[in-house]
């Protein structure tokens, strides 16, 4: 005897996705009264015999938050076979505790937010390790790649890579499902076995190059690198085989590296944008801050800028970041690349180098507020790139408004001028920072102010002992800065 025969009602499943399949049937046995232990789920039951289902009512409506349903589709891709029965427990116990998400200490609850949690890393894995070798030319090019999931969220993910690969045709590969993109259509097929992967050649020898190419070594911080990208992931990988070997030349690739290239927009860039403005007042003048008296106030009003014309191509408004009562304020220039997609300053290459110096200084970055003169992304697009513009004085000078706003409200004792804009805009005249460097100015309003240079210039610099040189003295400049935070 099966356990479900113990069960007075039987849901069959089509498949472990199968989500709209437990939709109907949930909301058929919640109407009915029907309790969870009633209830046996099925998934592939080989005699594909039907449902056991109690008849529809034909009234009462069953009232579910747009919330749950689309947090408990999430849920459903996590591989816990109990996901079936647990949630239809939270959607029957929801109708008598309507607050019941709400509270964290309940096991139900806390389980939810788990798997939640599970498959949102598990996406997120697959698309930051998910890599094509390419099989075939010309008409018959097509790009393969292998991955494993933990989770069921190839269907859920797929749609991701067809937005972002859109002019391939590509198949990601896993041991549960296979999903296809013919330029046009997204198909699923069963899951495949990774012996049918072609095997390590030609492509792959050429990818790996190119990974060694774009490796970042800046970014390099092996600890954390592994979090991000668990061992188990490696193996799918062709760069990984690389790794140990950059990881050992990694502080004289450091010296080698430039500038990452700037990418073109992904897809949500456009929903990003669209999100801001509609949960933005527009503003046009700025006055939507002009009485902020926090910087949360500050940064909602910042949304909606449009006071110079770089507002229209940015994705979205990249404002100062960290705490209120922050001692020190670091200035950049104006948010790049990264940062325009990410919505945060000095994530990208820049910032990485930022960080790793930071560090070295014994500065946490942490307790300190970073912003940048100007908050939009300027750049002028060339073919699928947008390559940096620098900020004129007209628009460094109109979102000084902003910058002064952050400053009024943190009152920092020091605030860093990190390059030529930055000062420009602190100082309200060009200052030739390169001469200057290392120098406090005291303002008229009694601020001090440090000059130093922009980390993105010790990027740019090519021969490698001179990147050295460069990066020490950005190293000794912040370590001054730690002594000025302190007195
Ligand atoms: N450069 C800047 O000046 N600011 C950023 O946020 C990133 C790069």
């Amino acid at each position: 005897m099966q356990l479900f025969d113990l069960c007075t009602y039987t849901v069959r499943l089509a498949n472990q996705t199968d989500f709209a399949g437990w939709r109907d049937a949930a909301r058929n046995l919640v109407l009915n009264d029907v309790e969870p232990q009633e209830i046996a789920w099925i998934v592939d039951a080989d005699d594909h015999a039907a449902s056991q289902l109690p008849a529809m009512p034909t009234v009462g409506q069953l009232k579910v938050s747009r919330d749950f349903i689309e947090r408990a589709e999430v849920a459903f891709c996590h591989r816990d076979p109990e996901r079936f029965a647990l949630l239809y427990r939270l959607l029957w116990r929801m109708r008598s505790e309507p607050e019941l998400l709400k509270i964290a200490s309940d096991p139900d609850v806390g389980w939810f937010e788990a798997v939640e949690k599970a498959v949102g890393r598990d996406m997120h894995k697959m698309r930051a390790f998910v890599r094509f070798r390419q099989i075939g030319e010309g008409e018959d090019e097509r790009y393969v790649a292998w991955f494993e999931p933990e989770h069921f969220i190839v269907e859920r993910n797929a749609p991701f890579f067809a937005r972002r690969f859109t002019g391939m045709r590509w198949s990601i590969l896993t041991p549960f499902l296979s999903a296809h993109w013919d330029r046009a259509e997204l198909t699923f097929t069963p899951g495949a076995h990774k012996h049918g992967l072609p095997a390590d050649d030609a492509a792959e020898a050429l990818w790996r190059t190119y990974y060694e190419n774009i490796f970042n070594p800046a970014r390099l911080k092996t600890r954390a690198m592994q979090k991000e990208m668990p061992k188990k992931y490696w193996r799918n990988l062709p760069e990984a085989l690389l790794i140990p070997d950059l990881v050992a030349g990694a502080g004289a690739a450091a010296r080698e590296m430039i500038e990452k290239m700037p990418t073109i927009p992904p897809a949500h860039h456009a929903k990003i944008q669209a999100k801001h403005w509609l949960t933005s007042r527009v503003s046009a003048s700025g006055e939507g801050g002009a009485d902020a008296h926090s910087l949360a106030a500050l940064r909602k009003a910042a949304k909606g800028c449009q006071r110079c014309p770089l507002w229209h191509d940015a994705t979205q408004t990249v404002f100062g970041e960290g705490p209120e009562e922050a001692a020190v304020v670091f200035v950049g220039e104006q948010p790049g690349d990264q940062e325009d997609i990410a919505g945060r300053p000095f994530v990208g290459p820049a910032g990485k180098m930022f960080d790793a110096v930071l560090e070295e200084a014994a500065i946490d970055r942490r307790e300190t507020y970073v912003t940048n003169a100007v908050k939009h992304f300027k750049f002028e697009p060339r073919g699928k790139r947008r390559i940096h513009l620098k900020p004129n004085a007209g628009e460094i000078q109109t979102c000084r408004w902003w910058l002064d706003r952050e400053l009024a409200l943190i009152r920092p004792s020091l605030v860093v001028a990190l390059g030529a804009t930055a000062a420009q805009s602190l100082l309200g005249k060009v200052i030739p920072v390169t001469k200057m460097r290392g120098q406090l100015i005291k303002r008229d309003d009694g601020l001090r102010i440090f000059l130093t240079i922009h980390p993105s210039f010790i990027l740019r610099i090519r021969g490698s002992a001179e990147q050295e040189t460069e990066r020490n003295r950005f190293l000794k400049d912040m370590q001054a800065v730690k002594g000025l935070i302190a007195s």
